[in-house]
């Protein structure tokens, strides 16, 4: 039997977990601080989960310095259900504010009751004219989550401002310079996908194009972190929403993130009325994937899984524990665990081809190729057999791309991140 501390495991996801975390986990699905009854027992009405929740958002915003001007949600979906919930949402807070401004200009007083036929006229001209939402396709999540678009609300609607393919011989692996993309002027959003899990390609920081100017309107930028986020400080004040699965550097499969402006939930905005969206012609989504909603109950809407929330929790809490400047010092480990296996696949590059471009590197998904025979795909065969020989696990890359991928979660160990980085040389030198 493989016990596993003889493991080191480098799956995108789900990940590997850190082993106390599961102990307390296991321990508290079967008798909770010997309240009798496990955690995924409890009621979700209870006191007991209402304060697994709120003491894993308040970790959360402690981590990751979360201004007081932005609300946690815990969500189920997820990345995947984001996908929609992004495009949902983000419409019909366009829609709402697009209305608004259409009473202004009528003369129409805030809060008085018109018929909705007054208005439908106009804002349907606005949707025609001027509803548009962005993507930067920089990978195959960003592809993905652009094609849930177009499927939800008509690809007219959805503008690729950037397709990194175009510039990489029809493949993923640069980030097109941001002078290039051809943005629209005050979309329902800007979205984007901060580290590509499939693709091995990170956002090296905030696009500095997507940056308030001050003057006009405050860009809405969303963003998906599902592999990268807790690995390195973030600009959150820059984003009006990112979500992320819990299952790379959170937890467990189960809750999806989200974490939203609050001016983008009542009392600054409310979603506009199912009856109104329909006059547009513009979808509604499901109740369990509005923001509104689920701010409204505090995350608890429907069921939701309280275990999963904890196991978030406990690993909050084991950060905040390790690193006393937060996620700085996690951020750190981060970038020294990739040098090392890069620069062991740098030092060999005629024996591995890194996928992505240097400046677009991912520090969460290292994706490369092994040519050491011509005959790539048994080169890969041999790397993949060598390394779990030595208990190096999880290296095959994503179904669709092919190749290898050294996942670097913040659960991967710095000796863990040796033991790859020493086994990359010595595959390197075998004969
Ligand atoms: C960056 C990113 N976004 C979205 C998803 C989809 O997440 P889910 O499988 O939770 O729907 C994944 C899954 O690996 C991902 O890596």
């Amino acid at each position: 039997m493989t016990q596993r501390e003889e493991i080191t495991y480098f799956g995108a996801g789900p990940a590997l977990l850190p082993t106390p975390v599961l102990q307390t986990a296991a321990q508290a699905l079967v008798n909770y601080n010997g309240t009798g009854l496990g955690l995924a027992e409890h009621s979700h009405r209870s006191k007991i989960a209402e304060d697994v929740l709120n003491t894993a958002k308040a970790d959360l915003a402690t981590y990751l310095d979360i201004p007081d001007n932005y609300e946690v949600l815990f969500m189920q979906g997820g990345g995947s259900g984001e996908f929609s919930a992004t495009v949902y949402n983000m419409v019909g807070i366009w829609v709402e504010k697009r209305k608004q401004k259409i009473l202004k200009e009528l003369g129409i007083a805030e809060g008085k009751d018109i018929s909705e036929d007054v208005i439908a006229t106009e804002l349907r001209k606005a949707v025609e004219e001027e509803l548009k939402i962005d993507y930067l396709v920089t990978g195959s999540w960003s592809l993905k989550a652009s094609q849930e678009a177009a499927r939800l609300l008509g690809p007219e609607y959805v503008n690729i401002a950037t397709d990194s393919r175009k510039i990489n011989d029809g493949k993923f692996g640069k980030i097109p310079e941001e002078k290039s993309w051809n943005l629209s002027k005050n979309p329902a959003m800007v979205y984007y996908c901060d580290n590509e899990t499939v693709d091995g390609v990170e956002f090296p920081g905030f696009p500095e194009v997507l940056k308030s100017n001050g003057q006009d309107e405050e860009p809405i930028v969303v963003a998906d972190m599902s592999s990268n986020i807790l690995s390195r400080r973030i600009p959150v004040k820059n984003f009006s929403l990112i979500f992320f699965g819990a299952q790379k550097n959170l937890g467990c499969t189960g809750v999806t993130v989200v974490i939203i402006k609050k001016s983008l939930l009542p009392p600054t905005i409310a979603t506009p009325s199912p009856s109104l969206m329909r006059k547009l012609g513009l979808p509604i989504g499901p109740i369990v994937l509005s923001y509104e909603t689920i701010a409204k109950n505090n995350s608890l809407y429907n069921t939701l899984s309280i275990f999963d929330v904890y196991i978030a929790g406990q690993v909050l809490k084991s950060l905040l524990k390790t690193f006393s400047d937060k996620v700085d010092g996690q951020q750190a480990i981060a970038e020294k665990k990739a040098n090392l296996i890069y620069a062991a696949l740098d030092a060999h590059s005629n024996v591995y081809k890194v996928v992505s471009d240097k400046s677009a590197r991912s520090r969460m998904n290292i994706c490369f190729r092994v040519t050491k025979s011509q005959d790539v795909a048994e080169s890969e065969k041999q790397f993949i057999a060598g390394a779990e020989k030595i208990g190096l696990t999880g290296l095959k890359g994503h179904r669709s791309v092919g190749g290898i991928r050294a996942s670097n979660y913040n659960s991967i160990s710095l000796e863990g991140a040796e033991k790859l980085a020493a086994f990359i040389n010595s595959f390197a030198e075998s004969k």
